[in-house]
């Protein structure tokens, strides 16, 4: 394939239902167990990935303000990878825009790394197929691997010490379960903590650490099963468990790693309200405050006018399933 030198791709968040969290090897991402999550449409990265033979170092802006700093250095880092496996040296610029708040839980580093890993490759002259994305992007963040798939997606941690087994396969595509995501929005501004630093802290010091991994491992077929029955109940029984198992494990680390907020609370009181009433509905909340709430299609009106009945919760986006990485 010839150079085209400019390219510009589209990936969504993913949000996982059985979660990642840990590692077995920190600088390639290799994750210590599977994840298994579904990507999600209405929000999107934007990233245009352009070389110049004139540049001497990258330039890089999200959002419209330029980055630098370990943040440049990251993304640097990752575009010499594009570049070794091109053979190529020229330096690039990128252009990354979020539709969604930045670093604040909701997974802008997944479709931020999916979008980079396709605009790069592109711009570069190479044409990956699906697990070589998937590798790729998660060598920029462990989640991003999950952003490349179409709908329910599931991350296999590998064995292979390069981590070129360690990607993300579709379970069922974004057409397989009309469910909705609502996204309660429960606090303004970046998180205390990213959750790299907070991962590898709960590795280090959690004395949960090695029970969680278990019992990840022992969720992952469970859950798969459940999304493929389309099995509603048994799927939010699962995935409420991941995320609480998640959050103990890591407030339990030393120091503890505390990411709810007030709203983030009165949410999942809310959701466990609803469903004693007989709503189908569970929540899941990742590196952040904010809660995401699963329910059928047909019941999103129902759960959008009980949720936004909390007066502590920033705002309500709605998200349903959603399609792979993509260039345009
Ligand atoms: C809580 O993918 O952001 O969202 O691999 O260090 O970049 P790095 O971490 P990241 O972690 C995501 C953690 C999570 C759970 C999940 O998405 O599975």
């Amino acid at each position: 394939m010839s150079t085209p030198s400019s390219a510009t791709a589209i990936a969504h968040p993913n949000i996982a239902l059985i979660k990642y969290w840990g590692k077995r090897d920190v600088p390639l991402n290799l994750p210590a167990a599977g994840s298994i999550s579904l990507t999600l449409a209405g929000m999107e990265t934007r990233t245009t990935v352009r070389f110049d033979p004139t540049l001497t170092v990258d330039s890089v802006s999200l959002d419209g303000k330029d980055v630098t700093g370990k943040g440049a250095a990251k993304i640097s880092t990752f575009l010499d990878r594009v570049r070794a496996k091109a053979d190529i040296t020229t330096r690039a610029h990128v252009e990354s825009a979020n539709d969604f708040p930045t670093a604040a839980g909701l997974a802008s580093s997944a479709s931020g790394f999916a979008a980079l890993a396709l605009a790069a490759t592109r711009a570069a002259g190479l044409e990956l197929d699906t697990p070589e994305l998937s590798v790729l992007s998660r060598l920029g963040s462990g989640s991003a691997a999950r952003s490349v798939i179409d709908g329910w997606a599931q991350m296999h941690p590998g064995q292979a010490d390069d981590g070129d087994d360690a990607f993300a396969t579709q379970i069922a595509g974004s057409d397989h379960w009309d469910l909705r995501c609502v996204v309660a929005v429960c606090a303004r501004g970046p998180k205390e903590i990213g959750s790299t630093e907070a991962m590898n802290l709960t590795l280090d010091t959690s004395p949960y650490y090695a029970a969680w991994i278990e019992d990840v491992t022992r969720n992952l077929e469970p859950a798969r099963e459940a999304i493929l029955a389309r099995d509603f109940d048994r799927l939010a029984q699962l995935a409420e468990a991941s995320c609480l198992r998640m959050h103990a494990c890591a407030l339990a680390a030393d120091p503890g790693i505390l990411y709810w907020q007030p709203a983030t609370m009165a949410i999942m009181r809310r959701v466990r309200a609803l469903r004693s009433a007989g709503e189908s509905v569970f929540f899941t909340i990742d590196a952040g405050p904010h809660v995401k709430v699963f329910c059928p299609a047909d019941r999103e009106a129902a759960v959008l006018a009980a949720l936004g009945e909390e007066p502590s919760v920033e705002r309500l986006l709605v998200s349903r399933p959603g399609g792979a990485a993509r260039l345009i």
